[in-house]
């Protein structure tokens, strides 16, 4: 018998009827980028389109987001260089610029998500994300830090903390540490399976927050290993965090598909600074139609087995798919 695929391709209706996946507003997250002052929006010179914004302006840029669907963000702030050190204190500090920012945004936002970085790279000296002792990224003493820092964003009403990290044992911590303040309702959503990548050079410059020394390859994972995000996956259900991240996304997609079926909890996928600056430089050169190439890689992610994904083009998708 003759079988026709093509019924099922002949016109727009159909193909809609029968599309697998589909791309949300809330499948989004968004994240952005906060430094200090007030009415301050700059752009970042290797992500066009994309900015800093004080407080104040984030609140706003997060209500256009929350119009258009969007109902989650991750945060990340620049923080001036002389509260750096090699402790993370300033991560800490209960009135820090991220802890102001999480306060501000869920009083103007109240139902808006709100997921916080927690890294030590934005307040180290050396870019790197935990403390420092000789050439070393010290293991333990950063996760006590991770802990207390998960706790004072968790006091400031922070949904979910987002440790992107990638010390060995942070996440049982974390939860320890948030029982023990009584912050039973406080996510974590973990950086997994998060690898060592040249595409987080953009989100680096966002942030002034490049290692001053080596590189991120004793804590971040290799790029050519598959196994290893299993078992990181697994082992970060088993201390407890809520969603399991794999970072990048559209390089990684394998990653994505066997953390998915390897996982029973919402996987999201982090598709990274590089990643969006690829495709507006190559829109701009004129080489690919930039809103085609949006939808079809973030809707190739949702395919992979992504339930989430951070994205810079969380509000421009969006406002694509309520056209
Ligand atoms: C740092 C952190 C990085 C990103 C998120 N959190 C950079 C890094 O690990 O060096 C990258 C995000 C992006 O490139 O969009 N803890």
């Amino acid at each position: 018998m003759m079988r026709r695929n093509r019924i099922l391709r002949q016109s727009a209706s159909i193909r809609e009827m029968v599309s697998e996946t589909v791309l949300k507003p809330s499948d989004f997250i968004v994240p952005v980028f906060i430094v200090e002052g007030k009415g301050v929006k700059e752009e970042i010179s290797s992500m066009p389109g994309y900015y800093r914004y004080s407080t104040d302006l984030v609140v706003e840029e997060l209500r256009s987001c929350w119009n258009a669907g969007i109902r989650s963000t991750l945060i990340f702030v620049k923080v001036a260089d002389d509260l750096k050190d090699n402790t993370g204190k300033e991560a800490l500090n209960d009135n820090g610029l991220m802890q102001n920012a999480v306060r501000a945004i869920k009083k103007a936002l109240p139902d808006m998500i709100v997921m916080t970085d927690v890294a030590l790279d934005p307040f180290s000296i050396y870019g790197h994300d935990g403390i420092v002792e000789g050439q070393e990224i010290v293991n333990d003493k950063t996760v006590e830090v991770l802990a207390k820092m998960s706790v004072s964003h968790a006091r400031a009403g922070a949904d979910f903390v987002a440790p992107s990290d990638m010390m060995d044992g942070r996440i049982g911590a974390i939860r320890v540490a948030l029982e023990e303040a009584g912050f039973t309702k406080t996510g974590i959503m973990s950086y997994a399976a998060k690898y060592a990548s040249c595409l987080y050079g953009p989100f680096r410059d966002a942030l002034d927050s490049a290692p001053g020394f080596g590189d991120k390859k004793t804590y971040q994972m290799n790029p050519a290993n598959r196994v290893e995000a299993i078992k990181e996956a697994l082992m970060d259900v088993e201390e407890g965090a809520d969603i399991i991240m794999v970072k990048p996304a559209h390089a990684y997609l394998d990653i994505i598909r066997e953390v998915k079926n390897e996982v029973q909890l919402p996987v999201s996928a982090y598709h990274v600074s590089g990643e969006y600056s690829m495709i507006k430089a190559a829109a701009k050169a004129g080489y690919l139609d930039e809103e085609r190439a949006i939808m079809e890689i973030l809707t190739g992610i949702k395919r992979a087995g992504a339930d989430l994904i951070a994205t810079y083009f969380a509000r421009q998708a969006a406002e694509i798919i309520n056209r």
